[in-house]
């Protein structure tokens, strides 16, 4: 089936007994046993079915089965947030201790928990000089559990070699873990390339709209757990704190997923509320449609901005002067998405004014929205760091990060265009 159609379509129909068509929102905390016996059977996980909605909610189950389906993975957990979703992802990896080796270009909440949180907890983050294989090779050793990476990270930009860092994981027998959040399914799906686990954060494109947070964790169901048992017992040892389960015998490709969903959502509860897993369900039925317009406008505006003098320059994956151009030719079928940087020309004090100045446009931190958003990071995100610490970030005074909406392209140029015009002039709002 076609992506535009798993989006609209997977994991619920209609509903044999009314006929409905609409996904029903299973707003319940608990569900009722058959009898006794039944409820010892959904306790040890012998049939399958609903106990309690901290560990699964019919719902929340469709929109698992759609994401699952558009990222061709074997198994889903969907959770409260991107950052809930990442946490588990890694955690169910590194419980024991161990190492995470990620590219230096990050989502700065994401380079928090490997720099400073996960360490806390036994689990060292370890950041590559650079995002090509090579440099992530090299920090890979006999306590690293998995190597991670953003396929398009924000608000960098850079466009990840998901085969050739796949490759450098499993040569050692480790796992890649890929944010898939910028990309989307729609335009690249990292199982493809190699990657054994995706996560999203759904508040973003998949969702689309701004107004519902919820991540979800992807398991590929490819990865050999079995084979790498010395580094990964968690899943081919009986668990003890589950009457001594076996995630590999029980679940076979889904043993990944399953631990997530048994040890973690169960035992700490970042759960996904059912009514926004309506929501993002809904959000992802028009995804395809969206991202298509997002990155046609995104591609249209950055032209806009290299040919303006008033523009220092532009970062953006769709020139062929851009260092990530030929891998967003191999993995995004030469369509990046709509999330780019630019430096107004007259430096820090000129970009704040001209951040002050869009109208249209949001001054806000998200991504994904089909409104147009905009983020002056230096003189907000990152605005505690140093000079040195901005530097090595990656972001300058007079940057801008843009991530283009589905807006009447021209009115998105307009604003643009009158704020630069205003700001040149140093005329304050
Ligand atoms: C690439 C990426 N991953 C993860 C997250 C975290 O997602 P959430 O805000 O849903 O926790 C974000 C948030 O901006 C993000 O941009």
């Amino acid at each position: 089936m076609r992506r535009e159609t798993i989006a609209v379509h997977s994991g619920f129909d209609c509903d044999p007994a009314t006929r409905a068509v609409a996904v029903p929102i299973y707003q319940t905390a608990a569900y009722a046993f058959e009898s006794a016996d039944h409820g010892a059977a959904l306790f040890n996980l012998e049939v399958e079915g609903y106990r309690y909605s901290r560990i699964a909610n019919p719902t929340t189950t469709i929109l698992e089965t759609r994401v699952t389906e558009l990222e061709g993975g074997a198994a889903s957990v969907a959770v409260a947030s991107g950052q809930a979703a990442l946490h588990y992802a890694l955690v169910n990896l590194a419980d024991r201790g161990g190492n995470i080796v990620s590219t230096p270009q990050l989502y700065g909440t994401s380079h928090t928990l490997l720099s400073h949180v996960l360490p806390r907890q036994g689990i060292e983050g370890r950041f590559a000089e650079s995002d090509s294989p090579e440099a992530i090779e090299r920090l890979i050793d006999e306590n690293t559990r998995a190597v991670f990476c953003e396929s398009v990270g924000n608000p960098a930009g850079n466009i990840c070699d998901i085969a050739g860092i796949a490759e450098a994981a499993h040569r050692h027998g480790v796992p890649l873990i890929v944010d898939n959040t910028v990309a989307t399914p729609i335009l690249l799906r990292p199982f493809e390339h190699g990657a054994d686990i995706v996560v999203h954060s759904l508040t973003k494109f998949m969702g689309g709209h701004g107004t519902t947070m919820g991540g979800v964790v992807v398991d590929g169901g490819r990865f050999d757990w079995a084979a790498q048992r010395a580094r990964f017992p968690m899943f081919s040892e009986p668990d003890a704190s589950y009457h001594g389960l076996v995630y590999t015998e029980r679940f076979g490709p889904a043993a990944y997923a399953a631990r997530i969903r048994s040890v973690y959502q169960r035992t700490t509860g970042a759960v996904l509320a059912p009514l926004n897993a309506f929501l993002l369900l809904q959000g992802i039925e028009t995804v395809a449609l969206r991202v298509e317009r997002h990155v046609e406008n995104a591609r249209r505006v950055a032209e806009f901005l290299k040919a303006d003098p008033r523009i220092e320059w532009v970062s953006y994956a769709g020139f062929a002067e851009s260092p990530y151009f030929e891998l967003a030719q191999k993995y995004l079928r030469g369509t990046p998405p709509s999330l780019l940087t630019f430096g107004v020309a007259g430096g820090f004090e000129t970009a704040k004014v001209f951040y002050d100045r869009l109208g249209l446009i949001k001054r806000l931190v998200n991504i994904g929205d089909v409104k147009s958003l905009a983020c002056h990071p230096a003189s907000t995100t990152h605005r505690q760091m140093t000079n040195d610490e901005r530097a090595k970030a990656g972001v300058t005074p007079e940057m801008i990060r843009l991530c283009v909406g589905i807006e009447h392209v021209d009115d998105i140029i307009g604003d643009l265009d009158q704020a630069l015009a205003g700001a040149l002039a140093g005329k304050r709002p």
